[in-house]
């Protein structure tokens, strides 16, 4: 973990590539909950279902989150040999299906489409696990999100490639194109996370730490985005970072590149902002502002990795293990049920809606976050996501609808 100086950050560049998401046991006040009318009905379970039936301590009675969106509204999932896979069969597998069947339209792959999981080799490429998600995706009419061609993140970039001695050029190039082109007949993955993360704090093109720009500068997200579009000419093309939405060198960096892609006519079809957020920070009026400047290009705007956490490490009144938030009290869901709102209106008044690339939430239930062992080091728990560890929606849910329908946050 990483920090700049003056806000909190979260390096993502560091972080290993196997599903982390820690499952703390202690002092969940969820724990009680029993199973919701999700866990035994379909997607077509009926609107009072959620409400009356349930026996979780959550009054949610949201039916379907993306109803109401005009755009895809998606979550991260894990797959292949993942824990908390969405296909696995036994566990809470059916679920995790029965939830994102009823909330979302859209999946990004947390981990299975990476550099080194889908290209381990020169000459390898491991499809089977990302195809058996596509084709969960065919079933149910959903899209994905792909979920990064080009991340300098040491352990998602494959040994061969750290080492690789030959024409850079052509090798990216071919990365991309095969990766691109295998998915691109399914009409399934109708978006790419092309480049991911290549800037720094202070706007300059992420250096010390990125082969890639080492072995090539600041050409291989040219060369990387051209691939892409000539391997699926009809999916979204974004570029992705973390640390957008407070503004700033970064985000006005990543501005100057697309504005310089688009005059030079080198394709790219949106921005994404992470969204790895705090419950108080940054505000959601400095949200609206961030977005409204990366819809100024006239390109898509994506909010790609949705996560607020209870607690904030980075906050003067955190310290574990003295200080902190151990149990999701309902005060506390009904917090976070109005960051999200208010996070989605920011979203929804920054970006005008034939900008709006979509809302995707880093994960299904809470314990699977990423966050409890990349930010909490697994010293505790914490409800980031909007379903709880039985897969019971969270208020956190009915605050994400409430944006959506148009209402106030409450
Ligand atoms: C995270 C996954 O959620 C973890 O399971 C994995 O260990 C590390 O990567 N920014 C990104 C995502 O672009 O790919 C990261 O996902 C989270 C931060």
């Amino acid at each position: 973990m990483k920090f700049d100086l003056i806000r909190p950050v979260i390096l993502a560049g560091v972080l290993g590539a196997t599903a982390c998401g820690g499952s703390g046991s202690g002092g969940d006040s969820l724990s009680s909950a029993s199973s919701s009318a999700l866990s035994s009905s379909t997607s077509s379970a009926s609107s009072s279902s959620l409400s009356s039936s349930s026996a979780s301590s959550w009054a949610v009675s949201e039916e379907h989150l993306y109803d109401n969106a005009s755009f895809p509204v998606g979550v991260a999932v894990s797959a292949g040999n993942e824990s908390y896979s969405l296909l696995e069969e036994s566990g809470q597998g059916q679920k995790r299906r029965d939830a994102v069947i009823a909330h979302f339209s859209n999946m990004t792959p947390g981990n299975i489409m990476k550099m080194s999981y889908l290209h381990p080799e020169e000459n390898t490429y491991t499809f089977a696990d990302a195809d058996a998600l596509v084709q969960f995706a065919a079933d149910h009419g959903k899209t994905l999100h792909g979920h990064t061609l080009v991340w300098h993140s040491d352990y998602q970039v494959p040994g061969w490639m750290k080492n690789y001695s030959g024409d850079w050029q052509a090798m990216l190039s071919e990365h991309v194109t095969n990766i691109v082109g295998h998915f691109a007949s399914g009409e399934v993955v109708t978006s790419w996370d092309v480049v991911n993360e290549a800037f720094a704090e202070d706007g300059s093109y992420r250096s010390a730490d990125s082969v890639f720009y080492q072995n090539m500068g600041e050409s291989y997200l040219e060369v990387a985005f051209r691939a892409a579009r000539n391997a699926d000419p009809a999916a979204d093309l974004y570029y992705n970072d973390y640390n957008l939405a407070q503004g700033g060198a970064k985000l006005n960096a990543v501005i100057a590149m697309a504005e310089d892609f688009m005059a030079r006519g080198v394709p790219i079809d949106g921005i994404g902002f992470q969204g790895h957020i705090q419950i108080d920070w940054p505000a959601a009026s400095v949200m609206e502002q961030s977005f409204a400047q990366a819809a100024a290009t006239g390109l898509k705007v994506r909010l790609t990795e949705l996560d607020i956490p209870i607690n904030n490490p980075y906050s003067a009144s955190y310290s574990y293990p003295d200080n902190y938030h151990a149990e999701l009290t309902q005060a506390l869901a009904d917090r976070q049920k109005r960051r999200y709102c208010e996070v989605v209106t920011a979203y929804l008044n920054g970006v005008p809606e034939a900008q709006r690339g979509g809302i995707t939430v880093w994960g299904i239930e809470d314990p699977s976050s990423w966050l409890i062992s990349q930010l909490f080091a697994n010293k505790h728990d914490d409800w980031p996501l909007l379903f709880d560890k039985n897969l019971n929606p969270k208020p956190a849910l009915q605050g994400v609808a409430d944006a959506l329908n148009g209402q106030a946050c409450e």
